[in-house]
């Protein structure tokens, strides 16, 4: 195969470099384009545009493979740990004993936050979405670590940055969802593990300690490593494009997790278990949805379906199915809309607009079941994922920092109005 493409534009030939990725993925780069030929490229969402090269995560839409620095999600979710994968996403390899506990013991040594932060986290009304106050109180680290905002930090001060993101992340989260119930906040506790300590810091109250539960603390093991990280979606792509003006990593992770709490991106967990209780609350019609959702007059959506790059199943969304099924059993919950949820997906799947669409269950489809069988409150699940999805934000920008890439800045093309003269108010 030839090593350049060929382009043809008004009579004359340009020659664009081909780039074929380490799984055989193939690009043109078209970076010299517009400079050669005055021509840009169009391509509305980035439906098949790349924005970068990335060593960190694979995903194949077609076969339905995802593996996090090649190690397949199948296996990280069964045998591994958040913390272990975190790990792996910012530093490109499974750490060794020492280092998993280094780097456990170095997260546990920053969960703290300085109560300063109270005072912005009471300024909120307890109406407020935990998305929002998840943002700002992630932008104000800013202002704890004003040394986080310079453009040229050392290894070891950015290294500091995200290790104290991984640690104050999970406090910050469980706050914002103690503020939003008007309860008492709890501190972390360094005996507990990351996934034991989140949900200490959730649900314990001065009556009692949370007591932890090893089926909860696998079964959100298994949800935080499913979310880790998933290439140049929406929300890694603003967290890469927010750092690449040289913002903080606070600042450009704030950003990102504005852009998941939207409901066609992260948001979509909340609005799966909404639009459940809605068909539940509406006599459990599973198959009178599927008919809205076909029906372009209607604005409905079967949220929880579809996919920019999954054209065939997500990975994810089969391991997270029989987690589900596994978590409600040995907690011995029957929920509902589990059942219409099963029923959703099978006549969706057996329809011939989805199966035309290639719509199948997505990552957020199953999630906020398990969510739910945990305790953890609906307003709280976009939350889960942005605390999933941190390490894989981190190790993005990271790696678009130590590339050196420039400033992401896209063309457009302009179809406004022809240049005209200013009129006075007056004669208007
Ligand atoms: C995530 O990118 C990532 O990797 C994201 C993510 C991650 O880990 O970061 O995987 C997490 O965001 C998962 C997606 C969660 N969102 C939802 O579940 C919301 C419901 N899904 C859709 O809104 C939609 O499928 C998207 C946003 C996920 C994908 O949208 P696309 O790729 O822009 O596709 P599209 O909107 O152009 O839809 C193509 C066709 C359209 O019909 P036609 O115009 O061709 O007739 O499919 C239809 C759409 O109307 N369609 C749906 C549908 N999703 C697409 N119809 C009904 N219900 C749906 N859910």
């Amino acid at each position: 195969m030839s090593d350049f493409a060929e382009l043809i534009l008004e009579g004359k030939s340009y020659k664009l470099p081909i780039v074929v990725g380490t799984e055989d993925e193939k690009a043109i780069d078209i970076s010299s384009l517009r400079a050669e030929s005055g021509f840009i490229t169009l391509d509305s969402g980035y439906k098949n545009t790349g924005a970068t090269t990335s060593a960190i995560t694979y995903l194949d839409g077609e076969e339905g493979i995802l593996s996090y620095r090649g190690y397949p999600i199948e296996e990280l979710a069964e045998k591994s740990s958040f913390i272990e994968v975190s790990y792996l996403l910012i530093y490109g390899s499974l750490p060794t004993a020492a280092e998993l506990d280094a780097f456990s013991k170095r997260i546990k040594r920053h969960m703290l936050v300085n109560e300063d932060m109270r005072k912005i986290l009471d300024g909120f009304p307890s109406a407020a979405h935990p998305m929002g106050i998840l943002s700002a109180l992630v932008s104000s680290l800013t202002a704890f670590y004003p040394e986080s905002l310079k453009s040229n930090q050392t290894k070891d001060e950015m290294d500091l940055s995200m290790i104290r993101l991984m640690a104050k992340l999970s406090t910050i989260a469980a706050w914002s969802f103690k503020n939003s119930n008007g309860q008492r906040i709890n501190y972390p506790k360094n005996k507990l593990d990351y996934c034991s300590n989140f949900l200490h810091m959730m649900f314990s109250d001065p009556t009692e300690d949370y007591e932890v539960n090893p089926v909860v603390v696998d079964a959100l093991n298994k949800l935080l490593i499913l979310h880790a990280d998933h290439e140049q979606n929406c929300s890694t792509s603003t967290v890469r494009l927010v750092g690449s003006a040289h913002a903080s990593l606070y600042s450009s992770v704030s950003a990102g997790i504005s852009a998941l709490w939207g409901p066609l991106h992260g948001g979509a967990n909340q609005a799966v278990i909404e639009m459940l209780e809605q068909i539940k609350a509406d006599g459990g019609d599973s198959k009178k949805f599927i008919a809205k959702a076909k029906d372009k007059n209607d604005p409905f959506r079967l949220m929880g379906f579809g996919h920019r790059v999954y054209k065939n199943f997500d990975p994810r969304a089969k391991i997270i199915k029989k987690t589900a099924d596994d978590v409600l059993s040995a907690l011995g919950i029957k929920d509902p809309i589990l059942n219409i949820a099963k029923e959703l997906e099978q006549a969706a799947l057996t329809d011939p607009y989805f199966i035309e669409r290639k719509l199948y269950p997505n990552v957020d489809f199953y999630s906020g079941i398990i969510y739910r069988a945990l305790g953890i409150p609906t307003e709280m699940f976009t939350v889960m994922f942005a605390l999933g999805r941190l390490p894989g934000w981190i190790a993005q920008w990271k790696e678009m920092r130590e590339q050196k890439e420039p400033i992401g800045r896209p063309r457009q093309i302009y179809v406004g109005e022809n240049t005209r003269k200013y009129v006075p108010i007056e004669e208007r």
